[in-house]
């Protein structure tokens, strides 16, 4: 075949198709491989008029097919699928192609796969892709990163397809080696975060306050748009009008109340934990997604304990409130998350720039929200900021919103509802923002059973104490 393609794409599943056809949209030449011919012809079915999309069967195809440098990305489940095309594509392949996985890979899978491509002169990228089907065919949120030199030749076609905010693409390069992948990955995290906040929010208000579907509509389509602004909330919304056609009652109401996971949240905090940095709201998210898994057990302490939900009267006020301090601990959310970029781009020496992180998270990606805006602003006055939270203006907003969030915690505690991720990111914030907490105790008791050292307030040096009253007599 004359090699007449532009981009080719392992994996035409409808993320992978949907890609193609968007690529396609504009302009672009595109030819996608699968082992199913169903799939290669409905992708070549789908194709608008006048664009030019081809579906092939046979890997070597697409290769030949291809203008060089290739440009191929693959859209395979993360692991072992990944190596595996990985393998298929090698022997096919020349000095100066780029590969792209745009798959949810864990950072550290990448980062080996960058290394044994680049002896055989392949540029590999890393690249997360969020927005779902619908975002992949009319503007995904892209971040890429690896070989700088090759992001040239990704730019054009990337920059083509991607989400506009303001009309700057959301999609840029994120860094060197894994740190497209890391990017996603704490991108997952934080998504994580905020599902959970809102899903403690409904809990406040359907178990607390007894609110309907039809309110709680209400409540969250008013809220998109104001300051909570963001594709979670209006999803929240049109989750809770949606009616079941089988039956006619509210589908929320039918679902099963397990939260299942494809492990990108549980990454973020582990790595976050051997970093090391406190990322509390996104290690609450993972863990109350795996404790509400083990659903039996929870149903026989609920017998057990016969525990009650208070009343909680949903004024004006409350309301209010509540809106408060989902802005707040989406803020603190996000501020996590990027403090963890930060530290992971100086230990991993991969030079994320946070700036285009935020704009790339701008529009089509899951966690996009107005708040975004503030932090574009925070960053414009300090590009290296460590946290989010050392901004003047960042702490005017949590400031405005802290007596809202503790008045809620107050109420919903009370009541007996579990907020871990609203307690938990209100501790981090004082704890961050305390010049002395109480851990000079837990170093005493390390000293004293460990003689582990410390540190003193009044001299330098490192210390230990016999602290046994008898060994001391
Ligand atoms: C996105 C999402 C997506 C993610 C799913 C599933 O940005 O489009 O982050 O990539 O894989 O949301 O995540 P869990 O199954 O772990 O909830």
């Amino acid at each position: 075949m004359t090699p007449s393609f532009d981009f080719g794409m392992i994996g035409i599943g409808v993320m992978g198709s949907n890609l193609l056809l968007n690529m396609a949209d504009s302009g672009f030449a595109v030819i996608g491989f699968d082992l199913k011919q169903e799939r290669a012809d409905a992708l070549e079915a789908a194709a608008p008029p006048g664009t030019t999309v081809k579906g092939v069967v046979d890997i070597v195809e697409l290769v030949q097919g291809l203008k060089k440098p290739r440009k191929i990305m693959m859209l395979v489940p993360a692991g072992k699928a990944v190596d595996s095309v990985i393998e298929n594509l090698l022997p096919h392949l020349e000095d100066g192609d780029i590969l792209i996985d745009g798959g949810n890979s864990f950072f550290r899978d990448t980062l080996q796969r960058i290394n044994y491509l680049q002896d055989k002169g392949i540029h590999f990228f890393g690249m997360g892709v969020s927005g779902g089907e619908m975002g992949a065919r009319f503007g995904p949120s892209m971040m890429p990163g690896g070989d700088a030199e090759a992001w040239q030749y990704l730019r054009p076609v990337l920059e083509a397809i991607a989400a506009k905010s303001d009309g700057v693409p959301c999609v840029a390069y994120m860094g060197n080696g894994a740190a497209g992948h890391y990017v996603k990955m704490v991108h997952n995290g934080i998504e994580y975060a905020m599902m959970q906040l809102i899903a403690e929010a409904y809990d406040l208000l359907r178990r607390g306050g007894g609110a309907t579907n039809e309110e709680l509509h209400g409540t969250f389509a008013a809220w998109d748009k104001g300051q909570l602004q963001s594709f979670l909330v209006e999803v929240t919304a049109e989750v809770f009008k949606t009616q079941d056609p089988e039956t006619g009652a509210y589908l929320v109401d039918l679902i099963v109340d397990q939260a299942g996971s494809k492990g990108t949240g549980k990454w973020t905090s582990q790595v976050a934990m051997d970093l090391p940095v406190s990322i509390p709201t996104i290690d609450m998210a993972v863990a109350m997604r795996d404790l509400s898994a083990n659903r039996d057990q929870r149903v026989k302490a609920a017998k057990l304990y016969g525990k009650k939900t208070g009343v909680i009267e949903l004024t004006e006020e409350f309301r209010a409130d509540l809106e408060n301090a989902l802005a707040f601990c989406f803020t603190i959310a996000y501020a996590q998350g990027l403090s963890q970029l930060a530290k992971a781009s100086d230990e991993l020496s991969m030079n994320i720039p946070l700036p285009a992180v935020i704009q790339v998270w701008k529009a089509g990606c899951i966690i996009r929200s107005a708040l975004l805006g503030n932090f574009t602003k925070a960053f414009g006055r300090e590009a290296k900021l460590p946290n989010l939270l050392l901004d003047a203006d960042i702490a005017g907003i949590l400031k405005n919103r802290e007596a809202s969030l503790r008045r809620i915690l107050i109420t919903g505690i009370g009541a007996g509802i579990p907020l871990a991720a609203f307690a938990s990111s209100v501790s981090y914030y004082d704890a961050y923002c305390s010049d002395r907490l109480p851990v000079n105790l837990i170093q005493a008791q390390r000293d004293y059973f460990g003689a582990h050292t410390y540190q003193r307030t009044d001299k330098e040096g490192v210390f230990h104490t016999e602290w046994h009253a008898d060994s001391q007599s």
